[in-house]
């Protein structure tokens, strides 16, 4: 018995991101329903699900943007390292360094590459050139940009193309050295190409970030290695390894979901 309490604890220990019956409502709409799910740390976690679903709002929820929503509230716990990100102390600032977030559509700062990048670090409070050209280039490597870039940092950052963006977008995030990064259909908006640098580039990530990737894109979720979250109308139904949810889904509206029947 002690030896499985003491596992217990351990493998409690390794959970980055708990949710505990947690929903979310927007007035009366019940956005998410009484969700439960566990993200093991440096794991990757992809959520999939059609319009209206509720993935956006679960992220959201996350980092506590969803504050901002006028008539928003929550019920049940949603822990980060094992405290209620809605706790009365939370230093939402804090909060949201740590959790950083990527946006389906890129918006460079009306600025250079170099100060795109440089722009989180220097806010909180890296001033010396040294060290924000060492940032800069450790994470524009770490975004699978720095070869494209790396003779042009002075140039408007408007000017890149949009995968490099949206690679760019990752590379601000991750300037501020964030452990967990949530990305809202960070593809959406890319040719296939740069597709898979970023679906690449997340199976490399996952190893230092716990990271949680929105798509409702199903051949997308089964590309990422990693495990897979189905939400349906605010619902978690369906969370499991890829190559399980793909291969044996156990809910009928995942199989119809994954077989193109539903979305
Ligand atoms: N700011 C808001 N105010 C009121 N209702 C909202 C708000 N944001 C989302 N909702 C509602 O909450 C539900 C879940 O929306 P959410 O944006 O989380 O879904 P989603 O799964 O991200 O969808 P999509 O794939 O279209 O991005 C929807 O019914 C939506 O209309
Ligand atoms: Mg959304």
């Amino acid at each position: 018995m002690r030896e499985g309490r003491y596992e217990g604890s351990a493998s409690r220990a390794n959970f980055k991101i708990e949710a505990i019956d947690f929903s979310y409502f927007y007035g009366e709409l019940r956005a998410l329903k009484k969700i439960n799910l566990r993200v093991r740390k440096n794991s990757l976690v992809t959520i999939m699900g059609p319009t209206g679903s509720g993935k956006t709002t679960f992220l959201r929820a996350l980092n506590r943007l969803n504050d901002l929503v006028d008539n928003s509230s929550h019920s049940g716990k949603l822990l980060l390292d094992g405290e209620d990100v809605y706790a009365k102390g939370t230093d939402v600032g804090a909060l949201r360094r740590k959790v950083g977030m990527v946006f389906a559509l890129p918006t460079p700062l009306p600025m250079t590459i170099f100060e795109n990048v440089a722009y989180g670090p220097r806010k909180k409070g890296v001033s010396s050139r040294a060290a924000l050209e060492e940032l800069v280039e450790r994470s524009l490597k770490a975004a699978a940009l720095w070869d494209e870039v790396k003779d042009r940092l002075d140039m408007p950052a408007r000017q890149l193309s949009g995968g490099q963006q949206q690679r760019l977008a990752l590379a601000r995030v991750l300037a501020v050295e964030p452990e967990v990064i949530l990305l809202d259909e960070p593809t959406s908006g890319l040719d296939p190409i740069s597709t898979l640098r970023i679906e690449e580039l997340m199976n490399q990530l996952k190893r230092s970030y716990t990271i949680i990737f929105v798509t409702h894109n199903p051949q997308q979720a089964a590309r990422l290695q990693g495990e897979v979250a189905f939400f349906y109308l605010g619902e978690l139904v369906e969370f499991g390894p890829a190559a399980e949810v793909f291969t044996r889904p156990r809910d009928k509206r995942t199989e119809d979901y994954i077989t193109g029947k539903v979305g």
